[in-house]
């Protein structure tokens, strides 16, 4: 089956009353996190999921949970950024010997004139 497309990569948070509910699996719904029939010809179907009380859920929007409709946090998978990390590069540096440079602490070659 082809790879759903990612609505969001965060959970959709809805306060819904008892009902009966068809979350998106597919993700090309206009109505997020809710099925609107886009899926018809992709091979997905939506999820339908009961509430019984009136709550807040976290309906997943990136449609790779492990436990849909809910969200279980696999949409941090799905949002790859390059880890930022500093370091000291390690540089060689040639010091002068013949303590004739002109750029102290540095070797400029004058010593090739020596
Ligand atoms: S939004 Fe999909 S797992 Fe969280
Ligand atoms: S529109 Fe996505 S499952 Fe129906």
């Amino acid at each position: 089956m082809a790879e759903p497309t990612i609505a969001q990569k965060a959970p959709y948070a809805v306060d819904l009353e008892p009902g009966t509910y068809w979350w998106c699996a597919c993700g090309k719904s206009a109505s997020q996190p809710f099925c609107d029939g886009s899926h018809k010809g992709s091979g997905f179907t939506p999820v339908k999921f009961e509430i019984s009380a009136a709550t807040k859920v976290w309906l997943c929007g990136c449609k790779h949970s492990g436990d849909q409709p809910f969200c279980d946090g696999s949409h941090k998978g799905t949002d790859f950024r390059p880890q930022l990390v500093e370091i000291e590069v390690a540089k060689q540096v040639a010091l002068c010997q013949c303590k004739r440079t002109r750029g102290q602490p540095f070797c400029d070659g004058t010593h090739k004139d020596l």
